[in-house]
């Protein structure tokens, strides 16, 4: 096993209606100046907004509305301003993973003088200056922004989409199943393949830390058998609640501990995203089959075959069909969850950006060297085409 550190300091909130009678004093033990950040109407149409602003009466609080899915930069400039003419102690992010990714680096941004389009380009700024804590309210199953370091922001007019990380997870999540009720079939479904895509990209690595394996295996079982549910039954609480703990788990760097290899269907997704704006979990089930039938091969045909033997309880001794067997699952699974498989089902109907997505999702994830099957430009550009 390889070494690795670990710390994540998050104090986590897990289950029904603890905001009702915790969060003010979270909030209260940070200071007074709340900046309150969410995104589009879901919190307004499900009654979270009226309920969260009841419960900080007493204190200061000045919002940032209208963080967008796959958040952009111009609203972490808008939160800086904010945080710095209110002089805000606390950033509340109520919502899910965009409005979270924004809160944190708009937390950095509060110390800093410059754009912080620049913090996003070289997150070592953001070790040397502080970071207002983000105290959330998740109402989204997905991404593990409530309890890791990373940020993905996006700025539309280069157009780049970029992963950058902090010093600091958030200091405290609130974590309640009931309210992801309201997240409609599509964004649960994009969800759970989020969550899936997590455990795929730190599964097939080559380290042989089994812990970490057989943790992701548990996981992935419990994401193939809730995400469904969750799905056809949106008040389901222990489907809800599955998913939400699953998604914490899967990215809050426990069992990407001690991994080796870097991540390969992320920046490819994150590219499509840069150029279409389309939801980041429906790229990701678009491309994680394709990128899987690429990296099936007779070094990788092992850990294909534990993978449908541990996660799909399929059986058999010849390991070449039970890896392809896997990914036949991967994708009956995915589809059914996910109607838009393809890439032209979410609009993407002509390749002419495959080249330059290609090249820097090879360089921004070093794929070319550092991925669990090394991916070229030439690669990356037949796994889009794969997806059409
Ligand atoms: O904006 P509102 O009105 O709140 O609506 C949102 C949004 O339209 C809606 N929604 C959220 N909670 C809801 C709800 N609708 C009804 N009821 C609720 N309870 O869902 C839509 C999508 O929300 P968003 O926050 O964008 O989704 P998600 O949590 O999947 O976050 C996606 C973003 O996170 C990044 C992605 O790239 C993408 O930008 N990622 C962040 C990661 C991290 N910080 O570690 C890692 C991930 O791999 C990912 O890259
Ligand atoms: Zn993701």
């Amino acid at each position: 096993m390889l070494d690795f550190t670990f710390k994540n300091a998050t104090d986590i909130r897990f289950g029904k209606d603890h905001i009702d009678h915790e969060l003010y004093d979270v909030l209260a033990d940070f200071g007074q100046n709340v900046l309150l950040v969410y995104g589009g109407k879901s919190i307004k149409k499900s009654g979270l907004y009226e309920r969260v602003l009841g419960l900080l009466k007493g204190l200061n609080v000045t919002e940032l509305a209208g963080v967008e899915p796959n958040p952009k930069i111009a609203s972490v400039r808008a939160g800086q301003q904010l945080a710095k003419e209110h002089q805000i102690d606390v950033v509340l992010a109520v919502g899910g993973g965009s409005v979270i990714d924004a809160a944190k680096v708009i937390a950095s941004a509060a110390y800093y003088d410059g754009d912080p389009w620049d913090l996003v380009l070289h997150p070592s700024l953001r070790f040397d200056i502080d970071q207002l804590p983000v105290v959330d309210i998740l109402t989204l199953a997905a991404t593990g922004s409530e309890m890791n370091f990373g940020s993905v922001i996006s700025n539309p007019d280069i157009p780049q989409k970029k992963g950058t990380g902090g010093p600091n997870s958030p200091a405290v999540s609130f974590l309640d199943p009931t309210l992801t009720y309201t997240v409609p079939a599509r964004q649960t479904a994009a969800g759970a393949s989020d969550i899936f895509s997590h455990l795929c990209e730190q599964y097939f690595d080559n380290n042989n830390n089994e812990v970490s394996k057989c943790m992701i295996e548990g996981l992935m079982r419990t994401v193939i058998k809730w995400g469904p549910v969750a799905v056809k039954e949106p008040e389901n609480y222990e489907a809800r609640a599955n998913l939400m703990w699953a998604a914490t788990m899967a990215l809050n760097g426990i069992v990407g501990a001690g991994t080796l290899n870097s991540w390969t269907v992320h920046p490819l997704e994150h590219e499509l995203s840069a150029y279409y704006d389309i939801t980041h979990g429906i790229g990701l089930a678009i491309l994680t089959p394709r990128w899987m039938e690429f990296a099936l091969n007779s070094n990788t045909k092992p850990l294909f075959a534990r993978f449908a033997r541990s996660v799909w309880d399929q059986y058999g001794y010849d390991d070449m069909e039970l890896a392809e067997n896997s990914i036949r699952r991967t994708h009956d699974w995915l589809k059914s969850l996910n109607p838009e498989m393809t890439l032209p089902d979410v609009g993407i109907t002509d390749d002419s950006n495959f080249a330059a997505m290609a090249k820097a999702a090879v360089k921004s994830g070093r794929l070319a060297t550092n991925a669990y099957v090394p991916v070229t430009e030439r690669d990356a550009i037949r796994i889009y085409q794969d997806s059409m």
